[in-house]
């Protein structure tokens, strides 16, 4: 990678003359979409390096990439990466509310690629996005949530053969991607991009921390300090909720199943309970567990008139709104733009955003300087599958540390930061067994 200008920031060439393939809710939104992406991307300079080396060796040249993220402005630089990297690509988003629909427009409008997204497109739509993309037949495929692969496994079969590797943004996506491996259902190699340290000790804890309370403010602009805040899941995104929701004065308990983790925040300083013992004492819930039913039936009907709840984990399973419509008996009524009233009788519940991603769904996802790190191993995972994927096989893999290593160097680089090397002593003495005592 050369060095080059980490604060400069750069503007494609627009290709107007014909459109690509779209679907988008206005394409008269792209003029404000641009300047959002050019905002979003003053804060992404290693993910501009990479774009710069993509421009000049073209490692994607002749591929087709089909990508299922969330549409927001940082991926709007991802997908133009990809591009001057000699991709052709085709994306869809990985959620019904998390679609930027300026940034949409955009794309497609301004920087010529393939977009299939609108906010709040029903299931149906959103599933019709997806085909769009799989219809493409890509070579690369890039997830947030494993939903394309889970796609071209099960129904679109006829797409999976020409497919040579992909890559995986998330825990949940992982999880999903692991499971079939187990099955031999996998039939390609997939770079697990969420399990590059620069991935998800950041994006994870920092990116969601922020964004969460940042959607939480947003949707209720409730006042924080001073008020009982329950954290279900104390994983790398729970760490960061947890700390965020502390720094707003917040009083915050963990909710866990996992001992170590629950220690762990209890050694933090957090206090730590039950579900049902945090349902009395909390007042805003948030999950992050990536798990099914976190808050059910028996938590709603011990919790107090006012509690607001929201998810932040991958899928809108982790509250279930089952349930909690039907113990208020329908019930329920759109209160402001992210948030419903669900009338218990004696009691009033609050949920954002239908449970869907709070930060995604009700902010604007994570700040850009953090994606800036997860979105270069994005790029990066793809030229490394797109290279390896013979070596690789099918199953998830890992990027190699020198990396993830190299974007926490290009990120120290951008923000001018130095930090020491080993002296040849000092490397000779960690390596060696025989000094002591
Ligand atoms: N909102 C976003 O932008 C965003 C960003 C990154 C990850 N995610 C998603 O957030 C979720 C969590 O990710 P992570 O990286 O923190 O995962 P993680 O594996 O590090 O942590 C999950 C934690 O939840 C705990 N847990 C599981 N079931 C539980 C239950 N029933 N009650 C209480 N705790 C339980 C686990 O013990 C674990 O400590 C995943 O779905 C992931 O895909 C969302």
């Amino acid at each position: 990678m050369t060095t080059t200008d980490l604060t400069r920031p750069q503007v494609d060439a627009a290709p107007k003359s014909s459109l690509p393939p779209h679907d988008v809710t206005d394409l008269g939104l792209a003029a404000a979409g641009v300047t959002r992406i050019e905002w979003a991307e003053r804060e992404m300079p290693v993910l501009r390096l990479i774009r710069e080396r993509f421009e000049a060796e073209k490692p994607l040249q002749g591929l087709r990439v089909g990508a299922c993220l969330h549409v927001t402005t940082e991926t709007a630089n991802l997908m133009r990466t990809l591009k001057a990297g000699g991709a052709e690509i085709a994306l869809c988003a990985s959620n019904l509310l998390s679609t930027q629909d300026d940034v949409a427009a955009a794309l497609v409008a301004e920087y010529g690629i393939s977009v299939f997204a609108r906010r709040g497109v029903d299931r149906d739509g959103f599933y019709s996005h997806l085909n769009a993309v799989a219809d493409t037949h890509p070579h690369l495929t890039q997830d947030d949530g494993c939903d394309l692969v889970s796609l071209l496994h099960r129904e679109r079969t006829d797409a999976l053969d020409g497919v040579l590797a992909g890559t995986e943004e998330t825990t949940t996506g992982i999880i999903r991607l692991r499971a079939m491996a187990a099955d031999g259902a996998l039939k390609y190699p997939v770079v697990g991009v969420n399990e590059a340290k620069t991935k998800h000790m950041f994006d994870n804890r920092y990116g969601t921390g922020q964004s969460t309370v940042d959607g939480i403010l947003r949707a209720t602009n409730i006042l924080l300090s001073g008020r009982h805040v329950v954290v279900a899941g104390y994983g790398w995104v729970g760490k960061g909720i947890a700390s965020r929701m502390r720094g707003m004065g917040a009083q915050v308990a963990v909710v866990e199943v996992d001992p170590i983790a629950a220690i762990e925040a209890f050694m933090e300083g957090y206090q730590v309970m039950s579900g049902m013992d945090a349902a009395a004492w909390g007042e805003v819930f948030i999950t992050a567990t990536g798990n099914l039913h976190v808050f059910r039936r028996q938590h709603f009907e011990r919790m107090n008139n006012g509690a607001i709840m929201a998810n932040s984990g991958h899928f809108d399973a982790e509250i279930d709104l089952v349930a909690l419509n039907e113990l208020a008996g329908g019930r329920v009524r759109q209160l402001r733009r992210d948030v419903k009233e669900y009338d218990m009788g004696d009691r009033r519940l609050y949920v954002i955003a239908d449970g869907r991603l709070v930060n995604l769904a009700a902010a604007e996802g994570h700040p850009a300087a953090v994606m800036d790190m997860s979105f270069a191993n994005q790029a990066l995972a793809a030229e490394y599958g797109a290279k390896n994927h013979a070596s690789l096989g099918a199953g998830v893999h890992i990027m190699p540390d020198e990396i993830d290593r190299e974007v926490a160097r290009l990120k120290l680089e951008a923000l001018n930061i130095t930090i020491d090397t080993m002296t040849p002593e000092q490397a000779k003495y960690v390596a060696s067994w025989q000094e002591g005592t």
